[in-house]
């Protein structure tokens, strides 16, 4: 099954990274938002991935144009009716995306295939909110999109064969790496990546070291391209956190109780990036 038009719910730096892979594989797409402004920063962003590949000589003018005019920024969910395959990358709140799946279940086609971005909510849980539970699966992606390759694809309880092939087979048709997880809390990478985010943190909370000491512990000592602390910063903290209290929650185990002072830097609003600070400052 070839997908010709698909809806991305959410324009924030997720939703606005898959909607740029997804036009660029020649993909019509209906980028919604609640917020018609969002939408539009959404598209600016990648207006200007796009544009620095024209300046790099990776594509023409001509192409940035014709990836741009197959976006279809919309507002109303109403607005996506048409579309064969649903990616939800709306805010981490549960209840939210409960909110948008029984919506989704109601617009859409029955034969559409829903799915979420989410980075650890339960997908046999937003499946539940559905009346097609076997046509809903994860399709976790990475920030930022367009760089990395790899996209976890999740089976709830419910998922139908056909549509974990589906999911998968549009991530390869986008150049990504489909690794196929089960859904537990935090799926693979996150249950891995996020608790070395977290020890990294309390290295900070107990003194070990400063901020900046330990991002080159770990870029020159383990080879990773960039420290954990400003990775988190890249997550966003807010996310980070959300993610060791699903973790926490979920397996009930003390090795994933979130730092306090992970805790506090949420409290104080110091997200990372997106709010100009968190463990490092940002124009
Ligand atoms: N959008 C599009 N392209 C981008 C980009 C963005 N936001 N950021 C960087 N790039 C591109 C650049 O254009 C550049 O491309 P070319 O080399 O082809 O010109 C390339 O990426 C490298 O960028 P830079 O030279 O600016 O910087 P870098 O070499 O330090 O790479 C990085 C930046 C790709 C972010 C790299 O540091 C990296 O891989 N970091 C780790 C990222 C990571 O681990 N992400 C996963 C986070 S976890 C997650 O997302 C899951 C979750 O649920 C929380």
């Amino acid at each position: 099954m070839c997908i010709r038009q698909l809806a991305v719910i959410g324009a924030g730096q997720m939703g606005s990274g898959i909607t740029q892979i997804m036009a660029e594989q020649g993909k019509k797409v209906f980028l919604q938002d609640v917020d018609k402004s969002r939408v539009l920063m959404g598209i600016r962003r990648i207006e200007e991935n796009l544009s620095r590949d024209v300046a790099k000589g990776r594509k023409t003018e001509q192409e940035k144009e014709a990836v741009l005019s197959r976006i279809r920024p919309v507002t109303d969910l109403d607005g996506i009716r048409d579309a064969e395959f649903v990616i939800e990358a709306a805010t981490e709140n549960p209840e939210i995306k409960r909110t948008i799946f029984r919506q989704l279940d109601q617009l859409t086609d029955e034969e559409t295939v829903l799915t979420t971005n989410t980075s650890s909510i339960s997908i046999t849980k937003l499946a539940a909110a559905t009346g097609r539970p076997g046509k809903v699966a994860g399709m976790h992606f990475f920030n930022p999109v367009p760089v990395m390759k790899l996209v976890e694809v999740i089976r709830g309880m419910a998922t139908e064969d056909r549509t974990f092939r589906i999911v998968k087979s549009l991530a390869e048709e986008v150049q990504k790496v489909p690794v196929e997880v089960r859904d537990f809390p935090g799926f693979a990478a996150n249950r891995i990546l996020i608790p070395m985010i977290n020890e990294a943190i309390y290295c900070v909370y107990e003194g070990v070291t400063s901020p900046e000491s330990i991002d080159q512990v770990m870029k020159l000592g383990t080879n990773q391209p960039m420290g954990p602390l400003a990775l988190a910063d890249l997550i966003g903290l807010d996310t980070c956190l959300s993610i060791m209290e699903v973790l926490h929650e979920g397996y009930g185990d003390t090795k994933y109780r979130p730092c306090p002072l992970l805790k506090k830097y949420v409290e104080a609003g110091w997200l990372g990036r997106k709010t100009g600070r968190g463990f490092y400052l940002y124009d």
